[in-house]
């Protein structure tokens, strides 16, 4: 089968299209026909091994799992013998843990804990543009964010692959929510459900006398005392990125009880299964920049890497 491989830490030029066995699945295990996948900053993260912390997860000098691409979406080929919940030729997705990437390639094996049937009213690149920016979008807001009804959510980078489910998801709760994002993305913002908008490049949400009783940052480019500008007395911050080290260790060691790192995104069935619901019902609606061909893998982690997607970007195979 055909696989994007990466022997060797570096720029998007390190992602080759090879030709590599089709994996057999162990008892626990689905074979995935892959119709599609999305690319997430993690891809881009361990590719370049930036930080440099990621080379403890995959490697020192070389990648140890040369395979990448977490979300996919596609039919079930075959099971291993263990396998309760899914048959042959049921349509699923999922998100493959970070140790055990793979999705950007025409077939995968998966734990069958961490898939769920796809959502009927979704395609395959719908599908798979959804587990992991959902998953962080879910347990940021609910896990670190305590999110409640009623209350006033601000989603920072609301236009990215996190944000665009962080909006849908904080709707869902029944917050009013107001998107952080730039000139050209307004409209979109608004139109996956955000009650207000702010440009970033016109407004800084930490100055204009406003108070969040919840922010979800998907960018991590603020201080912590930006942040205790923009919170109610009781509020709290779950911050899911960070754009350089000395932001992401300024919230680590002074931000408190309140303000901080929400934890690395968990794969499971128990929240894919709640994604699931809101996806069937029409609640949340994935957005979707670009497609890519698999072979243009290294074209789709380039313009991830920029920092603009508006939305997912989706491989497909
Ligand atoms: N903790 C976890 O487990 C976890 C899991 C997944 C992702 N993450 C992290 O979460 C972050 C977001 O991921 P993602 O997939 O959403 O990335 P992404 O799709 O690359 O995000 C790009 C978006 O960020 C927006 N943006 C850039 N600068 C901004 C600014 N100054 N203010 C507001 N918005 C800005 C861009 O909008 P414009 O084009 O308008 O600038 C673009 O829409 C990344 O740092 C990622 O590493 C963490």
């Amino acid at each position: 089968m055909k696989a994007i491989v990466y022997t060797t830490y570096g720029s998007p030029d390190v992602l080759q299209l090879h030709e590599v066995e089709k994996p057999t699945p162990k008892d626990n295990q689905v074979l995935v026909k892959v119709h599609a996948a999305s690319a997430n900053p993690a891809d881009w993260h361990l590719m370049r091994a930036e930080p440099f912390l990621a080379r403890l997860a995959n490697g020192l000098l070389k990648p140890k799992n040369t395979r990448l691409g977490a979300d996919v979406a596609g039919r079930v080929e075959a099971v291993g013998r263990n396998v309760t919940q899914f048959q042959v030729g049921d349509q699923v997705f999922g998100c493959l843990p970070l140790n055990e990437l793979g999705g950007f390639a025409e077939y995968v094996c998966a734990a069958e804990e961490l898939l769920a049937l796809k959502p009927a009213n979704l395609t395959f690149e719908q599908a798979a543009a959804v587990p992991l920016a959902a998953f962080t979008a879910l347990q940021g807001l609910r896990n670190k964010g305590q999110i409640q009804p009623g209350q006033k959510v601000l989603i920072n980078g609301a236009s990215g692959g996190v944000g665009t489910f962080a909006v849908q998801i904080a709707k869902s709760f029944g917050t009013e929510v107001t998107g952080v994002c730039s000139t050209r993305n307004l409209d979109m913002v608004r139109s996956i459900g955000a009650d207000y908008v702010i440009d970033y490049t016109q407004a800084d949400f930490t100055r204009n006398g406003q108070q969040y009783d919840l922010i979800f940052d998907a960018v991590g480019n603020r201080s912590v005392s930006d942040f205790k500008r923009a919170l109610s007395p009781n509020g709290i911050c779950a911050v899911a990125g960070f754009t350089n080290l000395s932001r992401l260790f300024q919230v680590m060691l002074l931000g408190g009880k309140k303000i901080g790192l929400m934890e690395t995104a968990k794969a499971n069935q128990k929240d894919l299964v709640f994604i699931q619901a809101l996806l069937e019902a029409g609640k949340v609606v994935p957005v979707i920049d670009r497609c890519y061909p698999l072979r243009e893998v290294a074209d789709a982690i380039r313009y991830l890497e920029a920092g603009h997607a508006q939305g997912k970007v989706v491989i497909t195979m």
